[in-house]
């Protein structure tokens, strides 16, 4: 067998080099399973040679525990904090001092993220990772290097032939969101305590004791500063040394940026602020540094930090208030839903006075007291949640919740399921909260989408008794309204009408306004274009609905036992005698199964086509709308102004059709684009 040495040797480079192609320059060559064949083999052979095994190589991040983790290290520069600013006039200010203390501007400025995670510094010797230190008190810190090994994208081993002697480099390590995420679920499922945001978490997984349950937590980092330097090449500005960090296999944040003056800075500070929740990790504001490094040598420090950076804060996404009371909503499905009445504060941009619990065990699991001081999140357009309480502020007396025995709007028993997170209210549409709740699910964008029946008019309608079901709608006369503060001709007029045009609905709107359970969108244009009337639908046997592709047992019982229901049956018999059409037309020309096992992704505008009109052409043909590209998409048809789905369909090679080529898939079906 030929000598293993040179495969081994380039395995190693070629694994190092796909990493950093996806790790830093998030600019993949190769797909995950190319890497996984690469790695596999690496393995493959480093267990037949163990004499050739080597602590650098891609498959050793994870080794045994060593005994020197968390022991003190000293940092060889001190590990400075910043100095904050909160305001655009504060930044100024520092700009100010900095023009007075160097008697004119610094020759620009390096903005760069504040990622919020947590600080380290890393060593390499001779280009290969030799240490990894937490900062500690920027004096001395914790030796985590078994643990840092582990983060996907730290180098073991610095790319290029011209390592410097000694480099320490800074930066942080934090959570990306979607790891976050799925730790949590992971925790919830087996019972653990959550992890209140992605800072904590990545905190706790550097300080894992067993460097192999940190790899499983997916951390990632930035790097941000060069601490020290020997035997390398010379910096001349901030910028400089980053970029040299990026092109040797550390992870620079590609959103640093060299701008020239306070314009600049204030313009980074406002878009990044902007951009701060489309990132997929959390930041809590920008740092910005004094870019040439002779302009920060004559700056210097204070005893605390640097003269030449500062750090912007964005506004606080997370802030304390008191819970005052935990209340019940109960919503279109009967589902009784906690949420937290609070002492009003102003957090994320807007003053928070209620949060929702989501089910009596996250209460539970929050441990949640009335009374309690608690942290309140509101992150840009995301709805406010109460992340846990502050348990070292109570007193004793705060309250524990339960869930109330009887509905407050009804006054009907609550009850919940055996195996069940939700409990419900058993007053069916007498319960006042759930008929207002149903009625503007029914009446709303995602349902018979009548407009201007939101919930005021709901409100209206409901207080005056002039509708006590969906069907109620559908029977409202002009003079109902008429006369009611701000309903005259027009606005009666113009609700007639968006009435009237709802009666014709497409049955698949009307599937889904009805609002059965696990029935959304996509099931019920399935059922519609499957049996074409409602009433087929409510009499379809299990094993006809359970043929259907995409749709599974949960939902065939779901559906059975709706349609089983005699107050739902009577609802339809309702809907029907108000002129609702319940069923639509048989198509007409088209070949039902031309595009079966097809699946497309539509991006960008069509002439002949509305979104919703290319999508039940495909589907009224067998096929199925995706909306992301993957290897099983048929083809991405792409329009007018298309997204980055165009250029993922590219990447994969998936084929890419126009509007002309997409109708021909509509007329033939996907085998001509085999011989094309
Ligand atoms: S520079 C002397 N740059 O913010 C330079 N820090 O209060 C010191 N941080 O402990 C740090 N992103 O944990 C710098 N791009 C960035 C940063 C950053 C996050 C954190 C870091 C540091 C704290 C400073």
């Amino acid at each position: 067998m030929a000598d293993p040495t040179a495969r081994i040797e380039e395995l190693r480079r070629l694994l190092r080099y796909h990493s950093y192609r996806y790790h830093v320059l998030d600019d993949p060559e190769i797909s995950d399973a190319g890497y996984d064949a690469l790695f596999r083999e690496l393995e493959g052979l480093e267990s037949a040679h163990p004499d050739l095994a080597s602590p650098d190589s891609p498959t050793q991040r994870v080794g045994a525990p060593p005994s020197d983790l968390f022991a003190e290290v000293a940092h060889r520069e001190r590990m400075f904090s910043l100095d904050n600013a909160e305001t655009p006039e504060q930044v100024a200010a520092w700009a100010g001092r900095l023009q007075r203390q160097l008697g004119r501007q610094p020759a620009g400025f390096a903005c760069e993220l504040k990622v919020d995670g947590l600080a380290v510094s890393l060593t390499y010797r001779g280009g290969r990772l030799t240490g990894a230190a937490t900062r500690g008190d920027g004096v001395t810190g914790e030796d985590v290097t078994a643990n840092l090994r582990t983060v996907l994208g730290v180098p073991l081993v610095l790319l290029g032939d011209d390592p410097p002697a000694v480099m320490e480099v800074r930066g942080e390590v934090y959570m990306p969101l979607a790891a976050f995420d799925a730790l949590n679920e992971t925790q919830a499922e087996m019972g653990e305590r959550l992890f209140v945001n992605p800072r904590n978490a990545a905190a706790g997984a550097v300080r894992q004791k067993d460097p192999a349950v940190t790899a499983t937590r997916r951390l990632a980092m930035w790097v941000y500063q060069v601490g020290y330097l020997e035997g390398g090449p010379a910096f001349r500005s901030h910028t400089d040394s980053l970029r040299w960090l990026r092109d040797h296999g550390l992870p620079v944040n590609p959103a640093s940026e060299h701008v020239d003056d306070l314009d600049g800075v204030l313009h980074y500070v406002a878009s990044a602020e902007h951009a701060r929740h489309d990132l997929g990790y959390q930041t809590d504001g920008v740092v910005i540094k004094v870019d040439p490094l002779a302009d920060q040598s004559e700056l210097g420090f204070t005893s605390k930090s640097p003269r030449w950076a500062i750090a912007y804060k964005f506004p606080p996404e997370e802030q304390t208030t008191r819970l005052i009371g935990i209340e019940v909503n109960v919503g279109r499905t009967g589902a009784v839903t906690p949420f937290a009445v609070l002492e009003p504060v102003f957090v994320g941009g807007a003053t928070v006075t209620n949060a929702t619990l989501h089910n009596q065990d996250e209460v539970a699991r929050k441990d949640l007291r009335i009374g309690d001081t608690v942290i309140v999140r509101r992150a840009g357009d995301v709805i406010p949640e109460v992340v846990g309480p502050v348990a070292s502020l109570r007193t004793g007396a705060e309250q524990t919740w339960k869930m109330p025995r009887k509905c407050p709007f009804c006054g009907n028993p609550i009850t919940r399921a055996e195996g069940e997170a939700v409990a419900r209210c058993t007053g069916g549409f007498d319960c006042p909260s759930r008929l207002r709740e149903y009625l503007a699910h029914f009446a709303g964008r995602g349902g018979m989408d009548i407009e201007g029946l939101g919930y005021k008019t709901i409100h209206l309608l409901l207080s005056e008794g002039l509708v006590t079901d969906p069907s109620g709608i559908f029977r409202l006369r002009p003079e109902d309204l008429l006369g009611f503060e701000g309903w005259g001709e027009v606005s009666v007029g113009n609700l007639m009408t968006a009435i009237d045009a709802a009666r014709d609905r497409p049955l698949g709107r009307l599937l889904t306004a009805l609002g059965i359970p696990l029935v959304g969108g996509t099931v019920a244009r399935t059922l519609a274009r499957r049996f074409l009337s409602m009433e087929r639908i409510m009499d379809a046997a299990e094993e006809d609905l359970g043929a259907i592709d995409g749709i599974g047992p949960e939902i065939v019982a779901s559906i059975r036992s709706w349609a089983s229901d005699p107050g739902n049956r009577a609802l339809i018999g309702r809907l029907a005698q108000a002129g609702v059409r319940l069923g639509d037309p048989q198509p007409e020309g088209v070949d039902r199964s031309v595009l079966a096992g097809v699946t497309v992704v539509i991006t960008g505008t069509l002439d002949g086509f509305t979104r919703e009109g290319a999508r039940s052409a495909v589907e009224d043909r067998g096929g199925k709308v995706a909306g992301s590209v993957s290897r099983k998409t048929t083809a991405v048809v792409v329009g007018e102004s298309p997204g980055s789905k165009a250029v993922r369909a590219q990447e994969l090679g998936v084929p890419i059709l126009d509007e002309a080529a997409f109708s021909r898939l509509l007329a033939e079906g996907a085998g001509f684009l085999e011989q094309a």
